[in-house]
């Protein structure tokens, strides 16, 4: 048995060594000269906490609300693809932690187990991240399936017109299993030279014409929530709120899309002045310590999404390992919250934080 790590990345290391080669870079990975993927988190240590001491902090609460859902932690799990190659529990694993830490868990649409079976497992809310496809008919489908199996909102992934460059995915061919959510309505087996089969998929199935207007088709099919997963600039964050989404998720998707786009926290500002306090803005990017989510709550988010923690702890030990990052990282909030002097999450202000824009 491996030892149990102290920290969030320690779980990385373990999942290094339990995880074939080709099967870590995939989840560690990022885009091209992977600038961003390195940025996303050095970008959080460059922003200092400013506590506030002698102020009663005999008990925290970390609870909050996304969209109206209680959650127990302003940390949701960010939707990342093929959980079954980190363990052949898949996505059923982690929503069950998810539970188990009475949290949301957004469901990629490329996962290795059906919405349905990751709904059937899962008691606490859930939301359905969407890519839209060629087949717009398909990804109505997939709308009405989540809808009918109880998600309740449908995240938007903006950022992937097409596949970002994962020059380790190229180096280690790595094929990929048929998208599971698409058996019976599509067969995505994609005849390669030899290569990898990631690239081809991806541009096979999306729609890179899906546009701002657009999205006006995809409320017309549905009653759920939109929260749009990618906005980077004060110019999207007013496009989104023009079209009517519900929520904004700053992201660069895990520094896996446009390498030298900036990372998450160093933009979270502009998003939240521009959107004013019209809807939530949640973000996601570079999060492994609860001080970064202490200092992007301070910046305005309502709460964060964390990718890659997730798989790595599910690659390590299952669920167990999937709700013991979630745990950390709580523990870890809290602790910081009771360290500055904020007993709820509400506490947390901007004057809690410096970034290198304020005077010092
Ligand atoms: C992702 N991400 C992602 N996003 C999305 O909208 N749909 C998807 O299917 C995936 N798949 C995916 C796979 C893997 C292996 C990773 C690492 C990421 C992006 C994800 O939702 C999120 O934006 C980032 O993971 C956040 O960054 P961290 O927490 O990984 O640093």
């Amino acid at each position: 048995m491996a030892a149990e790590p102290v920290n969030v990345n320690g779980f990385q290391e373990l999942a290094r060594q339990a995880l074939p080669k080709m099967y870590y870079d995939f989840f560690a990975g990022g885009a091209e000269d992977q600038y961003t993927l390195k940025e996303n988190e050095e970008a959080f240590h460059r922003i200092t906490i400013q506590p506030r001491i002698l102020l009663d902090v005999s008990s925290i609460d970390l609870s909050t609300t996304v969209l109206g859902y209680n959650i127990s932690m302003p940390i949701m799990i960010a939707p990342t693809a093929r959980h079954k190659l980190a363990n052949p529990s898949g996505e059923i694993a982690t929503a069950r932690a998810a539970s188990a830490c009475n949290t949301i868990m957004v469901l990629s649409i490329s996962s290795t187990c059906t919405l349905e079976e990751v709904a059937a497992c899962c008691n606490a809310v859930h939301f359905f991240q969407l890519y839209v496809y060629k087949r717009r008919d398909i990804s109505a489908k997939l709308v009405q399936r989540a809808e009918n199996n109880g998600y309740k909102a449908i995240v938007l992934t903006g950022d992937s017109p097409r596949h970002g460059r994962r020059e380790a995915d190229i180096k280690n061919k790595i094929i990929v299993p048929e998208l599971k959510n698409l058996e019976g309505l599509l067969s995505t087996k994609i005849v390669t030279d030899g290569g990898s089969n990631l690239d081809a998929l991806a541009n096979w199935t999306r729609d890179p014409s899906f546009c701002w207007e657009d999205i006006g088709w995809l409320k017309s099919i549905t009653k759920l929530p939109i929260l749009i997963k990618g906005v980077l600039t004060q110019e999207d964050a007013m496009k989104a709120l023009e079209v009517g989404v519900d929520a904004i998720i700053v992201s660069n998707h895990g520094a896996r899309q446009l390498d030298y786009s900036p990372p998450t926290i160093s933009v979270l500002e502009e998003v939240v002045h521009a959107v004013d306090g019209k809807v939530p803005v949640f973000l996601d990017g570079g999060v492994r310590r609860g001080t970064d989510i202490f200092k992007a709550m301070a910046l305005g988010a309502q709460a964060v999404l964390v990718g890659r923690p997730v798989i790595y702890g599910l690659a390590a030990k299952g669920e167990y390992g999937v709700r013991r990052v979630l745990e950390m990282l709580k523990d870890e909030l809290e602790l910081a919250m009771s360290l500055s002097g904020c007993s709820s999450v509400k506490e947390i202000t901007r004057s809690h934080v410096r970034t290198k824009h304020d005077h010092l």
